[in-house]
C-alpha cells in the first residue's frame, strides 16, 4: 500500500509519499514561519493563506520526488489531518486531500496530528521493537504516551497549563530572543550556569502530568528581581524543563516494560533533552529513538504514516469529513 499523507495543522505545509515498511518516497515541507516572526507567533490568517498558495506546489514536488505522475499517482488513500490545530489552516489540508481523493478515486484517512507525531521514529527506524513511551513536547502539546504499537496507544500524563515548547517561546520573548523561541534559548542554555537562578521544581508527586506555567512565572520574577545574564537564565530554566521532562519519563518507565523511550515534537529536537533521554534509555539497556530535527517537526511523512495504520484497519472517512481543531489524542 502506497499513501500521500499531507499536513497543515500549523504553519508547515508537508506532503510526503509512504509505502507498507515505512518506506519513504519522498517528504516535501514548506514552513511560513519567516512571515510570523515579527509577531511573536503564528498569526493564523497569514498561515492560512500561505498554505494556499503553497498546497498545489508541495503536492506536486511529493509526487515528483517519488516519480508517481499527479494525473495517475499509484496511491491507494490521501490522508490528511484533521485536526488538532488552526481550523483555517486545516481547511485548506482537508479541502486539497479531498479534492485529490476524489480526483484519483482513492479513500480519505482523516488523521489525527498528535497521533502523527507518534509514528516519526518509524520513518528512521522502520522494525523498532514495540511498545515505545514516547514524549510527545511541541508548542501546543506536553503528553507522555505509552505507544504499544503502531495504532494502540494510551496517554498516561499530559501538562496541566502551558506545553513545554510555549514555555520556551514565552522565556524567549521575555528575553528578546525572538520566535520561536527553543533553538535560541538551547544555544545559549550551553554557555550558562544554570545555578545562577533557583527555579521551582514542579509537579514532584506520583502523577505523570506536567505543568509549565510556574516555571515561566518564576523565571520572570526571578529575573525582574536581581540582573541574571540572558545565558544564565537559558540554563537555569532548560535545566528545569528537561528535569521535570525526565523525571516524569523515569517514573512511567519504573511502571511500564517498553522496548525503547521515543521523543517527538518540535522541543524533541532540544539537544538537553535527546542527551538526558539517551543518557535514561542507556541506563536501561533500552532503545532510545531520537528522530532527526526534520521528523520532529511537523511533516507530511509522519500523518502518511498514521495513514497506513488507519487504511490497514479499514478506518477511512467519507468526502463529507470536517476539520476538528480540538481533536484530543486518542479520543
Ligand atoms: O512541533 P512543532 O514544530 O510545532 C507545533 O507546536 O506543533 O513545535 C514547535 C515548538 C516551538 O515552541 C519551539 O520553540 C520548540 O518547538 N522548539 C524547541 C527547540 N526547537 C524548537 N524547544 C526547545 N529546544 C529546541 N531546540
Ligand atoms: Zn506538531
Amino acid at each position: 500500500m502506497r499513501v500521500l499523507g499531507i499536513e497543515t495543522s500549523c504553519d508547515e505545509t508537508g506532503v510526503a509519499v509512504l509505502s507498507t515498511g515505512w518506506h519513504l518516497e519522498s517528504s516535501v515541507v514548506e514552513s511560513s514561519m519567516a512571515l510570523h516572526r515579527d509577531f511573536g507567533g503564528v498569526v493564523p490568517e497569514l498561515a492560512g493563506r500561505a498554505h494556499v498558495e503553497t498546497i498545489g506546489p508541495t503536492v506536486r514536488a511529493a509526487l515528483a520526488q517519488a516519480g508517481l505522475d499527479v494525473r495517475a499517482p499509484q496511491l491507494d488513500a490521501v490522508a490528511v489531518t484533521t485536526g488538532p490545530g488552526l481550523v483555517g489552516s486545516l481547511l485548506v489540508g482537508l479541502a486539497a486531500a479531498k479534492a485529490y481523493a476524489l480526483a484519483w478515486d482513492v479513500p480519505l484517512v482523516a488523521v489525527n496530528h498528535l497521533e502523527g507525531h507518534l509514528y516519526a521514529p518509524l520513518l528512521e527506524s522502520p522494525d523498532l521493537a514495540w511498545p515505545l513511551l514516547t514524549l510527545l513536547v511541541s508548542g501546543g502539546h506536553t503528553q507522555l504516551v505509552l505507544v504499544e504499537a503502531p495504532g494502540h496507544f494510551t496517554v498516561l500524563g499530559e501538562t496541566i497549563d502551558d506545553a513545554a515548547g510555549e514555555a520556551y517561546d514565552k522565556v524567549a520573548r521575555w528575553l528578546g530572543l525572538g520566535y520561536p523561541g527553543g533553538p535560541p534559548i538551547d544555544r545559549l542554555a550551553g554557555t550558562g550556569d544554570p545555578t545562577a537562578l533557583t527555579l521551582p521544581v514542579s509537579m514532584t508527586g506520583e502523577g505523570l502530568d506536567f505543568s509549565f506555567s510556574g516555571l515561566k512565572s518564576a523565571v520572570v520574577r526571578a529575573g525582574e528581581r536581581h540582573a541574571v545574564a540572558a545565558a544564565d537564565v537559558a540554563a537555569a530554566f532548560q535545566g528545569a524543563v528537561v528535569e521535570q521532562l525526565t523525571r516524569k519519563m523515569v517514573q512511567a518507565l519504573g511502571r511500564h516494560r517498553v522496548a525503547g523511550v521515543a521523543l517527538a515534537g518540535g522541543v524533541a529536537a532540544n539537544r538537553a533533552l535527546r542527551a538526558a533521554t539517551a543518557a535514561i534509555a542507556a541506563e536501561r539497556g533500552i532503545a532510545a529513538h531520537l528522530p532527526s530535527p526534520a521528523y520532529c517537526t511537523d511533516n507530511g511523512a509522519m500523518i502518511a504514516a498514521a495513514g497506513l495504520v488507519h487504511l490497514a484497519a479499514g478506518d477511512v472517512a467519507g468526502l463529507d469529513v470536517g476539520a476538528d481543531p480540538t481533536w484530543a489524542l486518542g479520543a
